[in-house]
């Protein structure tokens, strides 16, 4: 009665935040830059914290201009660093809410929210022979979390970026190349032109035998994945997508965002979630790319289009819709 309408625990995250108990929280302890446009961001995590796999990923919850903004990333630490401490890093992508935030703006003492750790990007129980990382741009740092975590007595790495000084982790990469404990191909697309998979037969002579985990652009998983797919070796490979393909639009309409009582138009091709943002309506999410269904929302009226199939789903009772990937087709009505 005393302390209403906080509660007690409202005060106690004031004193102590990362305590067992609370809302999973982190707390940054210092951001350090890696390339022009990417940072490691060295965070605490609440006593709640399970701990990784390496390749796993986390979704941080982080206030940007007042608005408390959930994103993933993956996590680039080793699973057994001593200080208990784990590091994201992030690159910062034109007009991009979080991750410029994250890069340029972060300061150490900051708190933001935690999810436990998650994803099946990962490496398995028994060692392969031989392993191939494929990444390009910030499709490294899954990877590194392995590299960091796990030796192979067999691994090769093939990096894009656009410049030498774009790669992320570049000197420690290189570190591991004159402890022989890699092998490095750069793919400078500034100067070389983007990857041609076909190449692989020219860098990796091997590469259908390895085990590979390829984490980058849309464009170029599309192209691992057929060429995997072609040669008959696809339970192979692995990927990592930090965005969903988005392959189909179509005409958009009015959104209703019933609960807030606010009316926008949308085109057919931005996910609801953005629509909803943007709007300044309330929207849960998570991946953003339709695969932790921390989106879900109620359809009450119109229908929407997803955006990864093209199919159409129409309002009904009970209907939920994942708004990372829908959009409007026709005027709808979402439950927010
Ligand atoms: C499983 C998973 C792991 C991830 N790990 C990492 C990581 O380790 N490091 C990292 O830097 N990012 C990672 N991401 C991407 C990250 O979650 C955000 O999508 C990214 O930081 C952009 O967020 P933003 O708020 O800056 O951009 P927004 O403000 O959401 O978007 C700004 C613009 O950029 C476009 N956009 C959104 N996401 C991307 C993207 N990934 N690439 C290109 N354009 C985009 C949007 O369509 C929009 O036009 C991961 C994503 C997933 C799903
Ligand atoms: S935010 Fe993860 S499925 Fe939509």
């Amino acid at each position: 009665m005393v302390t209403t309408p906080l509660l007690p625990s409202d005060y106690l995250d004031l004193v102590s935040p990362l305590r067992s108990g609370a809302d999973l929280r982190g707390r940054i302890e210092a951001v350090h830059p890696e390339t022009g446009d990417a940072a490691t961001i060295v965070i605490r995590p609440g006593r709640g914290w399970r701990g990784h796999t390496a390749g796993q990923y986390v979704r941080i919850g982080v206030d940007v201009d007042g608005v408390r903004l959930w994103r993933a990333y993956s996590i680039t630490s080793p699973t057994d660093r001593q200080d208990g401490r784990v590091t994201i890093t992030v690159k910062a992508i034109p007009d991009g809410k979080v991750s410029n935030h994250l890069v340029r703006r972060a300061k150490p003492g900051t708190l933001i929210q935690l999810d436990q750790p998650t994803g099946d990007f990962v490496l398995p129980p028994a060692k392969p022979a031989k392993v191939l990382y494929l990444t390009a741009g910030s499709g490294i740092t899954p990877v590194m979390g392995m590299l960091r975590d796990t030796e192979f007595d067999d691994v090769v790495m093939v990096h894009c970026a656009p410049r030498p000084q774009d790669v992320i982790f570049r000197s420690e990469l290189h570190d591991l190349v004159a402890d022989r404990k890699l092998r490095l191909t750069e793919v400078h697309t500034d100067t070389d032109g983007k990857l041609d998979i076909a190449r692989l037969d020219e860098l990796v002579p091997d590469w259908a035998e390895r085990e590979t985990w390829a984490c980058g652009p849309t464009g170029l998983l599309d192209a691992a994945e057929e060429h995997w797919t072609e040669y008959g070796v696809q339970e192979r490979l692995h990927t990592e997508r930090f965005r969903a393909g988005i392959v189909v639009t179509g005409d958009g309409g009015e959104v209703t965002f019933s609960a807030t009582g606010k009316t926008v138009d949308a085109d057919g091709a931005t996910p609801l979630l953005d629509v909803g943002e943007e709007a300044g309506v309330l929207m849960p999410s998570g991946c953003r790319m339709g695969i932790c269904f921390g989106c879900v929302t109620p359809l009450k009226a119109g229908a929407v289009r997803d955006l990864r199939t093209g199919e159409i789903t129409e309002a009904e009772p009970g209907v939920l819709i994942q708004t990372c990937v829908s959009a409007a087709a026709g005027p709808c009505d979402i439950e927010r």
